[in-house]
């Protein structure tokens, strides 16, 4: 099972140890900035295995991993330092002209004599080509296995950009937590807080590592959620707040909301409704049937949304197969039959019919337990 895109954020995530485990780690640090781009991390080696220098891709139209760990290189050791060295990088370079030259110009230019890929690009158009001219220029080039360890690793951290380079759509995380039971609430609806801090530490970290975090109507109603990043732990970068999209079809949510509070929250309405005014709120009125939701969302180039769902959102997310991780806590309480279904109602008769999912994850997260869920098979939209 490919491990989550977002692994590397688990409290039993292993220390790295191998040079692509290192080179993983600096890509890390771009995870949720790098938009259009994908995060990419870089390690240069010398024979003994000693890091020479490091880097990651930090955001669209910086330098990309390799110059960063190259230039590292060249800052600490002189001009030079890296011919004949290895170098490891989670993604294949690049080789074309976008915001910023080739990569692989640079990593030939270096000398460089061995290239570990973690994994090719998922970009049909340039993929193999980094390694294909590499190869041709007489470096020595490993391209990691994509099904096990590193490079199955570097394979998931790419599945947010893999998404919107395939499909136009980001990848879709739904989040939700629920007693033993699997209600998010009670009879009277109270639900703060199911969880305890590891797992409220833990989600407030998948926030800062996604592009978005998408609510619906009741839950902004209800909860008045923030949707800030306040408690995630440092990964060697400031955290930052991810876009705030509201799905209202009847803008109900007042301005005064929280999650208004600081302005860029994105809105989906219907057309129909009466236009409000909220400060710094962009608004777009083409309904949110979920498929179009995912659509505007990737032509804005992100590459990642979590979903913090209440039941009418989620049921509509699986109902329509939109869910590419489901990242489920349970607490450990029980709120009986009158609480809150986590999910409402899929018409599910046959067991046959229920949604199934493939474990790629189980960990304990301080009082709760996190089940990390896969869709079992890839998804086949290709954008609209
Ligand atoms: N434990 C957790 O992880 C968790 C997470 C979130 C929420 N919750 C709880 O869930 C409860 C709220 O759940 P809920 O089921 O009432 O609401 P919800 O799932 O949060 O939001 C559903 C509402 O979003 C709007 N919406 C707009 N487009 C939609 C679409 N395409 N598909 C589905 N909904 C869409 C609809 O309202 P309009 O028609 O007005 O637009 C709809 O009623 C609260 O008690 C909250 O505390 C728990």
């Amino acid at each position: 099972m490919t491990p989550s895109a977002f692994s590397w954020l688990l409290p039993d995530a292993p220390p790295p140890t191998t040079p692509l485990a290192l080179a993983l780690a600096e890509a890390t640090k771009g995870v949720g900035r790098t938009r259009p781009n994908p995060p990419v991390g870089c390690v240069v080696l010398d024979d003994d295995g000693r890091v020479l220098g490091r880097g990651f891709h930090a955001r669209a139209g910086d330098r990309h991993a390799e110059v960063v760990a190259l230039d590292d290189v060249v800052s600490r050791h002189g001009d030079g330092a890296a011919r004949g060295k290895t170098l490891v990088v989670t993604l294949e370079p690049c080789t074309h002209h976008g915001r910023t030259p080739p990569c692989v110009d640079r990593v030939l230019g270096e000398g460089v004599a061995r290239v570990v890929v973690g994994a090719l690009d998922p970009n049909p158009r340039v993929h193999g080509t980094g390694v294909a001219r590499l190869q041709a220029a007489g470096v020595d080039v490993v391209v990691a296995a994509a099904d096990e360890g590193d490079g199955a690793a570097c394979v998931a951290l790419l599945q947010p950009f893999a998404s919107a380079q395939r499909r136009g759509r980001p990848w879709v995380v739904l989040k939700t937590a629920t007693s033993l039971d699997g209600k998010v609430a009670t009879r009277a609806r109270a639900s703060r807080f199911l969880t305890g801090p590891p797992s409220r530490v833990l989600v407030h970290a998948l926030r800062d590592a996604v592009d978005a975090v998408v609510v619906g109507a009741a839950t902004a109603l209800t909860d008045d959620p923030a949707l800030t990043v306040r408690d995630a732990p440092l990964r060697g970068v400031e955290p930052r707040d991810p876009l705030r999209v509201l799905l209202d079809r009847r803008l109900a949510v007042p301005s005064t909301a929280t999650l208004f509070a600081p302005p860029g929250a994105l809105v989906f309405c219907d057309s129909d409704v009466a236009p409000v005014s909220r400060a710094g709120a962009e608004h777009v009125t083409r309904g949110t049937a979920l498929p179009t939701v995912l659509d505007e969302l990737g032509r804005r180039d992100l590459l990642a949304v979590l979903v913090e769902a209440g039941p009418t959102l989620s049921a509509a997310l699986l109902r329509d197969d939109l869910v590419d991780e489901l990242w489920w806590f349970h607490a450990p309480l029980v709120l009986g039959g009158d609480g809150v279904p986590a999910v409402a109602s899929l018409a599910v008769d046959a067991l046959a019919d229920a949604r199934r999912f493939a474990v790629a994850h189980r960990v304990v997260c301080g009082d709760d337990a996190l089940t990390i869920l896969r869709r079992p098979r890839a998804p086949t939209h290709t954008g609209s």
